[in-house]
């Protein structure tokens, strides 16, 4: 039998078990994570990658709740995570009101808000709620600028240690680390008592995250830090090609398929 995977779950695999986590937004995907990964996220990556957004922060929460309610009533093991869009959490009263309504709607197991010291109130404020929170500090996405390693000067260096600092003090109960040097990662995954889960943030944190659609080829988005387990653009390309090809020569459909 499939066995649930809780928070307390993920808490016991700090430097022991690497976590295996991924990003999904449809029922297909979500299925087939479910059967392999510790925590699937309803990332708000979606409006870049299915949506062609420029930013994240274009994202709605109602778009968000549609993805979320999919890929929860897809799952039957993994831990489900929402990713709360951009403005949602601008202090702790509307965070709290927004998070409570998208785990109601979505029956999501928990949220991810992105921001260091800024949000550690907040994080406070739903954690000691009952909403389980997962943090992100190093690249933000929803805030950033340019999407460029962040933490190679000392300064930044130091902000992104004390936030990841921040962000396991205040409750959360793992924190993804994005975009960040290695020793970096190496150094806020030995300080904090959470596990930490890296997207470009080498192999010493204890779990990794990829968005699905650019590890299977289907995004292009092709940084160092993805590694591409298949070219599925290209699968589906020939496949297009295939049907319009035989759509025009009468090839399709054949006898096979049709109703007598
Ligand atoms: O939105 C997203 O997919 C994310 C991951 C990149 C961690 O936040």
């Amino acid at each position: 039998m499939m066995q649930k995977v809780t928070i307390n779950k993920i808490l016991k695999k700090k430097n022991k078990i690497p976590i295996t986590c991924l990003t999904a937004y449809s029922k297909t995907i979500a299925k087939i994570a479910d059967k392999y990964c510790d925590i699937i996220l309803v990332g708000d990556s979606l409006g870049m990658v299915l949506y062609g957004m420029k930013t994240t922060r274009e994202v709605k929460i109602e778009t968000m709740i549609l993805h979320g309610k999919t890929v929860k009533n897809s799952t039957k093991k993994s831990l489900v995570v929402f990713d709360m869009p951009y403005k949602t959490y601008t202090n702790k009263f509307v965070a709290y009101k927004n998070a409570r309504k998208v785990i109601k709607l979505t029956k999501c197991d928990a949220i991810k808000l992105e921001g260091g010291k800024k949000i550690v109130k907040i994080i406070r404020y739903l954690t000691k709620r009952g909403i389980p929170v997962m943090g992100h500090v190093g690249l933000l996405p929803q805030t950033s600028t340019n999407f460029k390693t962040k933490g190679k000067n000392f300064a930044e260096k130091k902000q992104i240690f004390e936030d990841a600092i921040d962000v396991s003090n205040s409750g959360a109960f793992a924190i993804v680390i994005e975009c960040v040097p290695e020793n970096l990662a190496k150094k806020i995954t030995k300080n904090v008592s959470i596990p930490t889960i890296g997207i470009g943030a080498s192999m010493h944190c204890d779990g990794q995250i990829l968005v699905t659609d650019d590890m299977i080829g289907l995004s292009d988005f092709l940084p160092k830090f993805v590694k591409q387990y298949s070219n599925l653009k290209k699968v589906i390309e020939k496949c297009i090609k295939n049907y319009s090809e035989d759509v025009k020569l009468r090839r399709f459909p054949s006898s096979k398929n049709v109703y007598n």
